[in-house]
């Protein structure tokens, strides 16, 4: 049984890993930045760097899901401005905690687009960063890790690929188009979209907890990769829909900025080699499989 900090809590992955902790009998502080609600919460300031000592002192481990949405809205300069600093602001604050607590062990979320677009090119944790604006949010995302690192604290890097469940999300949000027989391949539909189920995303950070030779960057998608047109059509099947539309990567360049660009259009083929290496069961790692089991999830309450 362990005390376990996560901040970041009330999103997709947090709401996911919260409930899988508690199953496990730890004891979770939640770090929120509104007004304290409930036992076991603690307010904290992520972007002026404050944070209460009894939220973190004494702590087995501490995880950070924080991040404004990148899918959310158009990335103007102050969209840009605020997914960054959202992201770094958090992990540097967590991070800079645990230093001084002595906390042993933190871990962070941080995402595929480190790799930026890397066509066919076969990525794994040693791959050198891309370029482009997502890619150098995540390096500087996992460097404000680096706090911790300095103290000795076992830092883990959790690089999410496109996290799927039916009520959050990217898949939540094609859900509806696809639905209609509306669902598309974007771009050529070449580029390699790496993809985890929400559950596996949610083993990958308890493995992350829980195997203390474990440290650095380790990449959270399936073993099974797919093209984006691939994933279309699979997703398209699994509803029992068509799938006749394309749209052109200018059309989404035109209509989405950078954001289209980047969320859409960039390639990466990754494969999980430390958690394959490290001999991790993935419940999902089929796609068909794991969008048939996540298209049956209960509606939410
Ligand atoms: N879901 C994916 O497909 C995916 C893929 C790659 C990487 N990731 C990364 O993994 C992390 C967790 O993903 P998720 O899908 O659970 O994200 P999410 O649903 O968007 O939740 C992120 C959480 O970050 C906190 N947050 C929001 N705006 C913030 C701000 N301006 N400053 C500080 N914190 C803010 C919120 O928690 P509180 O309100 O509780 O503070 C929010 O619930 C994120 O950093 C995300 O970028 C996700």
């Amino acid at each position: 049984m362990s005390v376990v900090v996560v901040a970041g809590s009330s999103g997709l992955v947090g709401t996911a890993l919260v409930e899988a902790l508690r199953q496990r009998g730890d004891t979770v502080r939640v770090l929120v930045r509104r007004q304290v609600a409930s036992p076991g919460e603690y307010r904290w300031d992520p972007d002026s760097g404050q944070i209460p000592s009894e939220a973190v002192s004494g702590a087995d481990a501490a995880i950070d899901l924080c991040g404004a949405g990148i899918g959310d809205a158009r990335w103007t300069r102050e969209r840009r401005r605020l997914i960054r600093s959202s992201r770094v602001g958090a992990a540097r604050t967590l991070s800079e905690s645990c230093a001084r607590h002595g906390v042993p062990t933190f871990v962070s979320a941080s995402a595929t687009g480190f790799y930026g677009d890397r066509h066919d090119e076969p990525l794994d944790e040693s791959s050198p960063s891309g370029g482009g604006f997502l890619a150098d949010t995540c390096v500087a995302w996992e460097q404000a890790g680096r706090p911790a690192e300095n103290a000795l604290v076992r830092v883990v890097h959790v690089r999410l690929g496109v996290v799927l469940d039916r009520h959050g999300g990217a898949l939540a949000k094609m859900l509806p188009a696809f639905r209609w027989g509306m669902g598309a391949v974007l771009g050529s539909g070449r580029q390699w979209f790496p993809w985890i189920a929400l559950d596996d995303a949610v083993g990958a950070f308890l493995w992350a907890l829980t195997h203390s030779d474990l440290h650095g960057p380790v990449l959270a998608v399936s073993p099974e990769p797919v093209r984006q047109a691939e994933f279309s059509r699979v997703l398209a099947r699994s509803l029992r829909r068509p799938l006749f539309l394309r749209v052109p990567a200018w059309v989404l360049g035109f209509l989405l900025g950078g954001m289209g660009r980047e969320l859409l259009l960039q390639s990466q083929r990754c494969r999980p080699k430390v958690l394959q290496g490290q001999g991790f069961q993935w419940r999902h790692p089929v796609l068909g499989d794991a969008l048939k089991e996540i298209l049956l999830q209960r509606p939410l309450r």
